[in-house]
């Protein structure tokens, strides 16, 4: 790869506050790229955008729920108004909730599906209408393993994850006439995140086993031996959002140690 794949670029990262988002914030300044921090939690976007000014680049962070369309209008045109353009857009802004599936309450998969599948949808809209003005751009949406198979107590949220898998083929369909990029990747289990502090809790009711032992568990599904790691998926993040992903798009990529093959 070339010294700084992403140089100047501008992305805007949903959910970058903490874990799989905050990581790809970080990296993506690494590799050159000027940074938008949107999240729910402005101190934790703040945060973010701190640390990617220690980078040498330039952050804003804007508090931006993903459900609300007039927010992320505003936010767009904050980001562009600041820098003339927007190069990179990554959903990674989610929720998780584990539940037997008569005993998912119906507030729980509305929350699930707005949030993870139509917030990402809302983001897509908006900024491709931007990308799409300059004929180019790469969008990138966190699904997940459990984007490709369904996985005990975890129907709404794998519906979720398999939804954003067709909106990204079908936006990547649309897009690709302005070479517009359109991908997804699926990380495996990524316990550095505040998202795994919950799932250890949910998990050892559904597996029966006391809440130190759900990881070792998981870990053991694995062929390579480890779980996912934030640097794992951001590597994956920084081919995606650089012109060696050119010739990609509509693809949903699995980062999970070969748990995940097709
Ligand atoms: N942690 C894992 O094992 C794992 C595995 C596969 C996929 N994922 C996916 O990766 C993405 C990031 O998850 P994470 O593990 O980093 O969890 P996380 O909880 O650390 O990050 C999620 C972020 O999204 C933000 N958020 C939640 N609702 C929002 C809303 N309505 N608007 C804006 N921001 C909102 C939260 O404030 C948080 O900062 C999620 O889509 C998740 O489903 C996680």
């Amino acid at each position: 790869m070339e010294p700084l794949p992403l140089k100047d670029k501008i992305a805007v990262i949903t959910g970058s506050a903490s874990g799989i988002g905050q990581g790809i914030a970080l990296r993506f300044a690494q590799e050159g790229s000027h940074v938008a921090c949107w999240d729910l939690n402005l101190q934790g976007a703040e945060a973010t955008a701190s640390r990617v000014k220690e980078f040498g680049r330039e952050a804003m962070a804007c508090s931006v729920d993903v459900t609300q369309s007039s927010q992320i209008e505003a936010a767009a045109k904050q980001v562009f108004d600041r820098w003339g353009q927007i190069d990179i857009l990554v959903n990674s802004a989610g929720i998780i909730k584990a539940n037997f599936i008569t005993e998912i309450p119906e507030e729980v998969w509305d929350a699930i599906i707005t949030v993870n599948l139509k917030g990402t949808f809302l983001c897509i809209r908006e900024i491709a209408k931007y990308m799409i003005e300059r004929k180019q751009g790469k969008i990138i949406s966190i699904s997940s393993k459990s984007g490709k198979k369904g996985g005990l107590w975890l129907g709404a949220y794998c519906a979720s994850k398999f939804g954003i898998i067709g909106l990204t083929q079908s936006a990547a369909m649309d897009l690709a006439p302005f070479k517009i990029n359109v991908n997804a990747i699926c990380p495996g289990n990524v316990f550095s995140t505040p998202m795994w502090d919950l799932l250890d809790k949910e998990y050892s009711k559904k597996l029966g086993v006391p809440p130190q032992e759900v990881r070792k568990i998981y870990r053991e599904k694995v062929p390579l031996g480890r779980e996912c790691t934030v640097e794992d998926v951001a590597n994956v993040a920084v081919f995606l959002a650089s012109s060696y992903s050119d010739y990609m798009t509509g693809q949903a990529i699995n980062v999970t140690g070969g748990q995940e093959v097709h």
